[in-house]
């Protein structure tokens, strides 16, 4: 099949579909491929960049759409592009099956197949074609480097010859993937970072990251984000005010705020007033992420930045992925390489169009002249849904007693063993012309093998490092025991004790190595 990029038309895209990287990969898949002239200019990458790369350049849009099989770009087709798309071509691109309907209709007419990237169930096994999640990682990280240009100090707290500089505190709300990289970003600025999340099961990833999460004094339970797959659901108009409330409280004292906040399916709520911006400090900043949704702060104006009588900067920017071009085109085109890859199972360049598959039946608003949006339910569950566990409180004897069964439980099976391994020794002890130096040693390894396998397996895991380098000192006896046996006249012994040494050296080399990896990722590179 021919997958052909054409140059996006929306106004101030700079985003490609397909880099030089991604159409090797595409090419592996037996595909090939082919790309309009100049499409990836603004993204960083030429003509001669995509030719070296093994991809046809042609003249004009019309002879790409012309020429390919699928199309893979980046925004929604125009009018124009969508007089282009015709039957049995594939579309893949942002498609809002919601916003853009009437195209949607028009391309199942039409008998075209068409695949939104926004759809792309998220489950484990899709995470590496959400686009959604790639892009909104790169708006998170973007919306903290915007607003350091626009804020007149260090982010990190300095104290030098010419002063003492205190660090700037960030509050970003909304810990999904946006809020997550904004966290990161702003931590590694050397910033205090606050975050908040109607989601309390994000508190352990905010705090992982280094930033404080805000809690509120309320006893309703917060949203349940379980319950409806990872997302946020309405609150409670008393949450809202308590949530307001402990705005209002730090709105004062914050430097920059930045707001990622979003319901699926909704306008985003309105979390950021105009008491709250009047109450900031002149020179703070507010980058408001869901400005596409209509905003979290009042006062924003989307797609401007503004700056209001109090002097707070309010940036309402939509394309954040689109000013970051090179890298957000690098990850969406690897996105949709790898959904490429599970609509080419075979590695054959023939496109095989599964629809019992999750992931592909999931993101097709359009497939053999019907519009298949919504997709039924996916089999596996959304973002992992905490089972709530039923922790039941116990009586101290209900206590004793499960102590109690655990101990008899344990003891029965090293009884049995015990029990095993004395009826094995009997056994082989009364095998006619056996040594009795053969029984010693045999005795000895029984004991062994039941020691040991006691001791590895009441080890908790954490303990399993030191544990190995314990096992790395048995490793060095056996060798040494092993180079005294390999000299004898038995090949049988020299080969047991040729093979002593090897497996003994895997362990002592694998336990270097992995200690290796393991300081590797304590090492700042
Ligand atoms: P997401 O759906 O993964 O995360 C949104 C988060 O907001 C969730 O964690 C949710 O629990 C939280 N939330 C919902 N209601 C809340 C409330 N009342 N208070 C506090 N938190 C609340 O979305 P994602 O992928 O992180 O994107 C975040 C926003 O960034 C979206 O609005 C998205 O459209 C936008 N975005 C903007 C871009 C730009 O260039 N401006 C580019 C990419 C994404």
């Amino acid at each position: 099949m021919k997958i052909g990029t054409p140059k996006e038309l929306f106004e101030g895209e700079n985003r490609v579909a397909m880099t030089p990287a991604s159409a090797k990969e595409l090419q592996k898949l037996g595909h090939e491929c082919v790309i309009e002239t100049k499409a990836g200019v603004a993204a960083g990458f030429s003509d001669k960049d995509y030719k070296d790369a093994g991809v046809e350049v042609v003249k004009t849009a019309a002879a790409l759409w012309k020429a390919a099989d699928v199309v893979a770009k980046v925004r929604v087709p125009d009018d124009g592009e969508m007089k282009r798309l015709r039957a049995e071509q594939t579309l893949i691109s942002f498609f809002s099956p919601v916003a853009d309907e009437a195209k949607m209709q028009a391309a199942a007419k039409k008998g075209a197949t068409v695949i939104a990237m926004e759809m792309i169930p998220r489950i484990s096994r899709a995470q590496k074609m959400d686009a959604l999640s790639s892009m909104a990682n790169i708006a998170g990280y973007r919306a903290v480097i915007e607003a350091g240009n626009n804020f007149g100090r260090f982010f990190t707290g300095q104290i030098t010859a010419a002063g003492k500089v205190p660090p700037a505190k960030v509050l970003v709300v909304g810990a999904g993937v946006a809020g997550l990289a904004a966290i990161g970003t702003s931590t590694s600025l050397g910033a205090i970072t606050y975050a908040f999340d109607v989601r309390p099961e994000v508190a352990e990833q905010v705090e992982s990251m280094g930033a404080e999460f805000v809690y509120l004094d309320f006893e309703e339970e917060q949203a349940d984000g379980a319950s409806s797959g990872g997302y946020a659901s309405v609150s409670s108009p008393e949450f809202a005010a308590a949530q307001l409330a402990k705005f209002r409280e730090l709105a004062p004292d914050i430097d920059i705020v930045i707001t990622t906040a979003l319901i699926p399916n909704r306008e985003a709520p309105e979390l950021w007033t105009e008491d709250m911006v009047k109450s900031m400090k002149p020179g703070s900043v507010i980058v408001d992420l869901a400005a596409e949704k209509g905003g979290n702060c009042k006062l924003t104006v989307r797609d401007e930045k503004i700056v209001t009588d109090n002097g707070v900067t309010i940036i309402g920017y939509t394309d954040f992925p689109s000013r970051m071009a090179t890298q957000a085109s690098t990850l969406y085109a690897t996105n949709i390489r790898h959904l490429m890859a599970d609509l080419t199972p075979e590695k054959d360049g023939v496109i095989d169009h599964n629809m019992e598959d999750d992931v592909i039946r999931g993101a097709t608003i359009a497939y053999a002249q019907d519009v298949t949006f919504p997709p039924p339910p996916p089999k596996v569950q959304a973002i992992a849904a905490q089972p709530k566990a039923e922790v039941k409180e116990l009586t101290p004897e209900e206590k004793r007693a499960a102590e109690v069964a655990a101990f008899k439980a344990q003891t029965k099976t090293q009884v049995t063993l015990l029990a095993v391994g004395a009826a094995v020794v009997l056994g082989i002890g009364l095998i006619p012309g056996m040594p009795a130096s053969f029984m010693q040693h045999f005795i000895v390894f029984v004991l062994s093998v039941f020691i040991g396998f006691q001791v590895i397996w009441n080890v908790a895991h954490s303990l399993h490092t030191p544990l190995m380098a314990v096992t790395n000192a048995i490793s060095s006896i056996i060798i040494l025991g092993a180079l005294i046996q390999i000299g004898s006249t038995s090949w049988l012994i020299t080969i047991l004790a040729a093979l002593g040494i090897f497996m003994a050296s895997v362990n002592i080399f694998g336990g270097f190595l992995v200690t290796r990896r393991m300081l590797a990722m304590f090492q700042k590179s």
